[in-house]
Formats: C-alpha cells, sequence, structure tokens
C-alpha cells in the first residue's frame, strides 16, 4: 500500500436534478486498500459509488484513478468494477458462463478465458460449481460468482455497494472474511460500502463515515471506533450516553455537572459506551430501571439525575435488581471527546 491516492476522488458535487446529494468531497483512496464507506441510508453513499463507475456525471470536481482523470470518461473505460446486493447473474447462463461474459465481450483467446474463469472460480471457492445455474446456488454462493465475475476483468478498483446486506447472518460474517481474503490475495483496491458498524469495523483498512452527503470523520476503525470525532460518529457507533460539555463542565438534564478533570477548550461533548459507566462506586447515584442479561455481559438502564444511563457490568459480577438504588460513576479520563456535538 503506498501513501498516495490511487483513486482520487476531489471536491467532488453530485447532485440529481436541483437535489444535492453529495457536496465537496475530498476522499483519497490508496492503491491496495480496503475503504468502507459507512453511513446511514441517504447518505450518499450509493450516489458516491455511481460517480466512481461513471453512471452518474458529478456537477463538478474530479475523479482521479491511477495518475489518469477519469471524470469524463465512459463507465465501459474505467477499469472499475462494481458488485451490489442483487446479483443481477444471468439466470439461463452456468457459473462459468456468467463470470466468462465480460471476457467474452472482449474477444480474448478461449484458453486464456477458461484459464481467467477457473482461477476466478478458485479464488472464492467455488471450482467445483462451474456447470450450475445460479438457481442451483445459494444466496451466498451467487454472491461468490458475482465477486469472481468481477475479479477476472482485473478492474484497477472494486466497488462493493452494500454486497452482504441480502444474506442471512451467519453466511454475511462467512462472506465478511472471505472478501478479505479475496482482497488480501488479489491486492485489489476496494470501496465497501455499508450501514452496518460491524461489517465497517471489521473489514475496512480505513472507514469513511458519511452524513448527508459529506464525510463526517475518515480514520482506521480503531479511531473511529475510540475516538469519534462528533455525537453523530459516536451514536453511530454505540457510544449510548453522550452529554454536551460547557464551560468545562457537563450539560445534563439537571443543569451544570463540574468534571473532576480540566478539558480542553474545543472539546464540545464527552461519550461513555456503556461498558465505560463504573456500576457500584462512584460520585452519582442512580436506580435500576430495567437489566438484561446479554450473555456474558449484563445490560442496566438506570435512572439518574444526569438522565438515563446505560451501563454494562460483567455477567459474573453479582446482578442489581431492578428498583435498586446503586452508585456510579462516569470517569471522565475514560470518555470519548467530542469535537462536535
Ligand atoms: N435517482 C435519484 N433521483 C433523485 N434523488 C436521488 C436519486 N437517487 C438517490 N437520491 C437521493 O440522494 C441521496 C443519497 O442517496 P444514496 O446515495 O442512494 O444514499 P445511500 O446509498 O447512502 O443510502 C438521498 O437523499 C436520495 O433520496
Ligand atoms: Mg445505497
Amino acid at each position: 500500500m503506498s501513501d498516495a491516492a490511487y483513486l482520487d476522488l476531489s471536491d467532488l458535487t453530485l447532485a440529481y436534478g436541483k437535489t444535492v446529494a453529495v457536496e465537496r468531497l475530498d476522499l483519497p483512496i490508496r492503491k491496495g486498500e480496503l475503504i468502507a464507506l459507512l453511513g446511514p441510508s441517504g447518505c450518499g453513499k450509493t450516489t458516491t459509488m455511481r460517480a466512481i463507475t461513471g453512471l452518474l456525471k458529478p456537477a463538478s470536481g474530479i475523479i482521479t484513478l491511477d495518475g489518469k482523470d477519469i471524470t469524463r470518461l465512459p463507465a465501459n473505460k474505467r477499469e472499475v468494477g462494481l458488485v451490489f446486493q442483487s446479483y443481477a447473474l444471468f439466470p439461463h447462463l452456468s457459473v462459468f458462463e456468467n463470470v466468462a461474459f465480460g471476457l467474452r465481450l472482449k474477444r480474448l483467446p478461449s484458453t486464456e478465458i477458461v484459464k481467467k474463469v477457473e482461477d476466478g472460480l478458485a479464488m472464492v471457492g467455488l471450482g467445483q460449481f462451474q456447470g450450475r445455474k445460479p438457481a442451483e446456488l445459494s444466496g451466498g454462493q451467487q454472491q461468490r460468482v458475482a465477486l469472481a465475475r468481477s475479479l477476472v476483468m482485473q478492474p484497477k478498483v472494486l466497488l462493493l455497494d452494500e454486497p452482504l446486506s441480502n444474506l442471512d447472518a451467519r453466511l454475511r460474517l462467512e462472506m465478511r472474511t472471505e472478501l478479505q481474503r479475496v482482497q488480501r490475495e488479489s491486492g485489489v483496491t476496494m470501496v465497501f460500502v455499508t450501514h452496518d458498524q460491524n461489517e465497517a469495523l471489521a473489514l475496512a483498512d480505513r472507514i469513511v463515515v458519511m452524513r448527508d452527503g459529506r464525510i463526517e470523520q475518515l480514520g482506521t476503525p480503531e479511531e473511529v471506533y475510540n475516538s469519534p470525532v462528533s455525537r453523530f460518529v459516536a451514536d453511530f457507533v454505540g457510544f449510548e450516553n453522550i452529554f454536551p460539555v460547557k464551560d468545562g463542565q457537563l450539560q445534563t438534564e439537571n443543569g451544570l455537572t463540574e468534571l473532576p478533570i480540566p478539558l480542553s477548550a474545543q472539546t464540545t461533548g464527552l461519550a461513555w459506551r456503556p461498558n465505560m459507566v463504573r456500576l457500584g462506586e462512584g460520585r452519582f447515584e442512580g436506580e435500576v430501571l430495567g437489566v438484561a442479561f446479554a450473555g456474558g455481559t449484563r445490560e442496566y438502564l438506570l435512572k439518574t439525575p444526569l438522565g438515563p444511563i446505560k451501563a454494562e457490568m460483567d455477567a459474573t459480577a453479582p446482578a442489581f435488581a431492578p428498583g435498586s438504588r446503586l452508585a456510579f460513576d462516569l470517569p471522565t479520563e475514560r470518555a470519548a471527546v467530542l469535537d462536535r456535538m
């Protein structure tokens, strides 16, 4: 992976008529990188993909790929592959012919086609299914065929738009691992779109959190998970206890609460995951409204002077019953520090 941008979206604005869907997006993507676009439905993920493939002409901005300006290049000249959630396989063609389809259009010699298709199917673990029709495959296998069909074209970038969202939970996990392996082995640069934070965290080298057509945060999975920059990102990655900070104090439902340690001036909020809340001791007191057993942990909902607090504790610790009162703390030193609320 080199540091220079291989696929570079620069000051990209994308619109449908007068509706701006993506605004002034800057996104440099490195060669060999697996980057995830993460965000809620409607934030502009698919629109961004369509601009990269050439299906949507940017209102303004520049897209370069491998040092070449491709902004006005037709889709079929871009060397960009696309896999999306509906597999769009040809039902009447065999697995082999589905994967061979694009290669035949390129009029490659048939020995070369056979070699490429066999390599592609082996890569996704479907070597023995060449003769089957798509209807004779599971959803996960069909998605692998779609993946192989894109890979054999040796695209410079492979775009995957929610490719796993039609699969059941177990298959989704399996395909996640599979995609990661394929990416490592093929070295292809991948842009992966998802609204599922766990998928993005598990797969990506870097995550782009999108909101309303803009980048809210760009960072490694660790950075996004541990150090969200804003309330939006914190909320999206599972911080359930989020408070604004004003004049170095925590703003709660019942006014301001002093913080034990000073905060930098640009801190506008603090956030704690449920497992960062200390239960059983501390400077606050709350009442247990509900407790839910979640396997390794117990999840608590507390009624407190700060407002509702969600906490989580190891299930091996003694349980606090609903109705009981207990001390708790929001350790400032463990909180995520938000720059924007
Ligand atoms: N063909 C279209 N015509 C008009 N507006 C569209 C069209 N496709 C998407 N949009 C709008 O653009 C925004 C981004 O959509 P999209 O990129 O599909 O979001 P995502 O893939 O993140 O769910 C949304 O507000 C959506 O309503
Ligand atoms: Mg979409």
